[in-house]
C-alpha cells in the first residue's frame, strides 16, 4: 500500500526528475501571472466533454470555484440548460486574474476563499461545482501547500450545496502522491462513483489531473469532516503527508485508475524529449 513504489510511478518519477530541464515555463511577468486562454479554453472542451461521455447529466445550477477568467463557466453555460451560474474568484488587487465572461445567468463574485470565515450559503442546491484554483505563486514550497488549502477549500464550499445526484470536477495534483491517494479516497466516499481525467494535449507533462465526482451521497457531517481536513493538512508531519490512510481494496482501486494518469504523462514527456532530440539532431 504504497504508491511511491509502484513501478509506474517510478519510471514516471525517474523520467521527470532526469528531464525536468527541458519542461520549465515562465508564465510570470512583472511579478504577475499571465494567463493562457486559448490553453484554458481547449482543456475546458476536454474536460467537459470527458465529464459528459456517457452519462445523462441534467445541469441547471452550478458554481465555479477559482473561476476566472471564465473559460470553463463559458463552455458550461454553451453546453448545459443552465438557469443560473455564480463564479467565485480572487480579486486581481490580490493578484487575481479578471472575469472575461459576460452572460446575464452568471454571476461574478470576486473574493478570496481561503478567507477563514468564507462559506458558499446558496438558495438552492447545486448540480455541478467545479473547482480548478491555482495559486500562482512563484515560491513552489508555498504554492504547493497553497494549492493543496485552494483544493480542500473549494471541496468545503462546494460539497454542503450538494444534492443526491450533484456532480463534482475538481483539479488535483500528484506532486505529492500520498496526499493525492489519501484525497481521492476521501473525496471518493462522498460519490457513488468517481472517475479521474488527464488531458493528452493541454499540460500533459505536469503533475495536475482532474477528478470527476457522480451522483453525491448526502452526509450530514459534512462540513465537520471537511473542517478536519483542513486542520490535518496544516501539519506536514501527518500521515496524510507520507502514507496511504485506507484499505488494501480502496488501494489497488484508486492505484488502477492513477495508472491509467501516470501512462498519459508518461508518454508526453517521452515525446517531448523525442521532439529535443530531433531539434538537437
Ligand atoms: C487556472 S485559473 C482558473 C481558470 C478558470 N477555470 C477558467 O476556466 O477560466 C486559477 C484561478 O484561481 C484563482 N485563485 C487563486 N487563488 C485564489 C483564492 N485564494 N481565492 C479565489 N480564487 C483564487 C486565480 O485568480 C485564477 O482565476
Amino acid at each position: 500500500m504504497n504508491p511511491s513504489e509502484d513501478k509506474t510511478y517510478l519510471y514516471m518519477k525517474k523520467l521527470v526528475t532526469k528531464n525536468y530541464k527541458l519542461d520549465l515555463f515562465d508564465r510570470f511577468s512583472d511579478n504577475k501571472f499571465i494567463e493562457n486562454n486559448e490553453e484554458l479554453k481547449k482543456i475546458g472542451e476536454e474536460i467537459i466533454n470527458n465529464f459528459s461521455k456517457h452519462q445523462n447529466l441534467k445541469i441547471h445550477f452550478f458554481a465555479d470555484i477559482c473561476a476566472a477568467p471564465g473559460c470553463y463557466s463559458q463552455i458550461i453555460l454553451d453546453n448545459f440548460d443552465i438557469i443560473n451560474g455564480i463564479g467565485i474568484s480572487l480579486p486581481y488587487e490580490e493578484g487575481g486574474v479578471k472575469f472575461e465572461i459576460e452572460d446575464k445567468k452568471f454571476k461574478k463574485i470576486y473574493k478570496n476563499i481561503l478567507d477563514n470565515k468564507y462559506r458558499l450559503d446558496l438558495p438552492i442546491k447545486l448540480d455541478l461545482g467545479i473547482g480548478s484554483c491555482m495559486s500562482y505563486q512563484y515560491n513552489a514550497k508555498i504554492s504547493n501547500k497553497l494549492n493543496l488549502q485552494l483544493i480542500i477549500k473549494s471541496i468545503y464550499l462546494l460539497l454542503p450545496n450538494f444534492k443526491k445526484s450533484s456532480s463534482l470536477i475538481i483539479n488535483m495534483s500528484m506532486k505529492n502522491i500520498f496526499i493525492a491517494f489519501n484525497l481521492i479516497n476521501i473525496i471518493s466516499k462522498y460519490f457513488k462513483n468517481i472517475k479521474l481525467w488527464k488531458s493528452s494535449n493541454i499540460w500533459a507533462t505536469k503533475n495536475t489531473f482532474y477528478l470527476f465526482g457522480y451522483d453525491f451521497i448526502e452526509n450530514k457531517n459534512i462540513t465537520n469532516e471537511l473542517n478536519n481536513l483542513f486542520i490535518l493538512i496544516d501539519n506536514e508531519k501527518n500521515d496524510i503527508y507520507n502514507k496511504f490512510i485506507g484499505t488494501n481494496e480502496e488501494y489497488n482501486k484508486i492505484n488502477k485508475m492513477i495508472n491509467n494518469i501516470y501512462y498519459i504523462r508518461i508518454n508526453a514527456w517521452k515525446k517531448l524529449i523525442e521532439s529535443q532530440n530531433i531539434t538537437a539532431n
